[in-house]
């Protein structure tokens, strides 16, 4: 007979996270989220930087957390005081290098020799995507490679990684594998109703059947081989560290630039907000708490037109702008004038209306937003406002191109 074993709290340490993805928007707020949170937790971010990723979003982690260039004793056992999260520049495609994060092995070239176990994830959370509609109508191919593909690489090196511990392997941390998912896999709706957990998949852009492919791969993988799997989906998410071409932080942008404010067909798309740091809260109670096999919903509950969203920001700039606030140069008179209804490049494939109801993650695992969204954005416009010079950074050629292409 097998003996139960009972992990005792130190068997459950560190928790050891491989986030893909996390030098994007959601990626980044997670990994700080939790190095401040939690001291037990030790983060390995693997992202390709795309466009989409930048390590500006990570300096002050990387200065706070990533000491691996400081002297180490080599006899050091006891990793966590001193290092705490480190970056890997690679493709989650790569099924070698995802293999060695996985195994515990890399770590730096082999510099440090750290006891396997202190650096082998027992987590792995999938942020990286190809993350953009617009994009993906102008070309679906990198979406079927990343958000497909490389999500199967994920799984099957999770697969091989956990389930072939050797039964002398004392390693009881629980092993859980996060999706991180997209309310836009079940489709558009029309002004009434939400998506449950069990709404149909119903895609319609290249990006959103390229999360649902991945959604369902990630099912057969909890089906087929009991990997313990994990879905969230989540609404549209805002906040520090967007990049600018997502509705609000171009928004932002463009009015403090005196740019042109293009809103889509008229205005009328429907979309439900959620400030990132109620989703990385969500996120993190999903990784302790939650269930295998399950999917949670993770929705803002703030429904808002798109042309009242611009209007919005238009009038807290406007309010800013008023009383003073030096960070604004504009000279515009009425930021809202800049407001051009254009041409809708997403032609049908623009959803008209995304809604989630949330009563499982609320009755599951206690959660519920926080964050109202005049607070939120105000916040959010805020942080724009002092990090400038962050935007000017993470915006090269590629976009300027992008630009000009999807407001020709
Ligand atoms: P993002 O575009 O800001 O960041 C994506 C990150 O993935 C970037 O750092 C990029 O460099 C990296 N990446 C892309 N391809 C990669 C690859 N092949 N290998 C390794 N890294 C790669 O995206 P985000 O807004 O932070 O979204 C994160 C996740 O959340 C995505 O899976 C997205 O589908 C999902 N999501 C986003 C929202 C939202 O409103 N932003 C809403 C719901 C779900
Ligand atoms: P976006 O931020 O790209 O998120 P998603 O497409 O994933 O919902 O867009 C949010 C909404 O804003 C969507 O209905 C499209 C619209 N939109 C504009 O009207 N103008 C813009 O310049 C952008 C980028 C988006």
């Amino acid at each position: 007979m097998v003996k139960e074993l009972k992990p005792k709290t130190q068997d459950l340490r560190p928790i050891v996270i491989l986030v893909t993805g996390g030098a994007g928007f959601i990626g980044s707020n997670f990994i700080r989220y939790e190095l401040e949170n939690d001291d037990d937790v030790i983060i390995i971010n693997l992202d390709k930087l795309t466009y989409a990723g930048n390590l500006e979003s990570l300096k002050d982690i990387e200065k706070k957390y990533d000491t691996s260039s400081l002297k180490l004793k080599p006899k050091t056992q006891d990793l966590r005081p001193n290092l705490r999260y480190f970056f890997v520049k690679g493709d989650i495609c790569d099924r070698n290098l995802v293999d060695s994060l996985l195994s515990g092995k890399y770590w730096k070239g082999g510099k440090l020799k750290p006891k396997t176990q202190d650096l082998k994830p027992n987590i792995v959370i999938n942020f990286a995507a190809e993350s953009h509609v617009d994009r993906s109508i102008l070309d679906a191919e990198p979406f079927i490679d990343t958000n497909i593909k490389g999500t199967q690489v994920l799984l099957e090196a999770a697969r091989s990684s956990w389930q072939n511990l050797k039964p002398k392997t004392q390693d009881l941390r629980p092993k859980v594998f996060i999706h991180i998912s997209t309310d836009e896999v079940y489709g558009s709706l029309g002004k009434k109703g939400k998506f449950t957990e069990n709404s149909p998949l119903s895609p319609n852009s290249p990006y959103s059947a390229s999360k649902a492919a991945a959604d369902l791969i990630c099912r057969s993988y909890y089906t087929a081989y009991s990997l313990p799997v994990i879905i969230t989906r989540s609404s549209n998410n805002y906040g520090p560290y967007q990049f600018p071409e997502k509705l609000i932080p171009l928004m932002i942008k463009n009015a403090l630039e005196g740019k042109t404010l293009p809103v889509y067909g008229k205005g009328m798309n429907i979309r439900d907000w959620l400030h990132v740091q109620d989703n990385c809260r969500a996120i993190d109670l999903v990784l302790r708490k939650g269930k295998p096999g399950e999917i949670y919903n993770i929705g803002g509950e703030n429904e808002m037109e798109n042309r009242k969203v611009v209007k919005l920001i238009c009038g807290i700039l406007e309010e800013k702008k008023t009383g003073g606030d030096s960070r604004l140069t504009t000279r515009d008179s009425r930021l809202d004038e800049l407001i051009k209804f254009i041409a809708d490049p997403r032609g049908k494939a623009h959803d008209f209306r995304y809604a989630l109801d949330c009563s499982k993650i609320k009755k599951d695992l206690g959660w519920k937003p926080t964050i109202s969204f005049e607070e939120g954005l105000r916040e959010t416009i805020d942080w724009y406002l002092s990090n400038q010079d962050w935007v000017k950074k993470v915006v090269t050629g590629e976009y300027q191109k992008y630009y000009k292409k999807i407001y020709k």
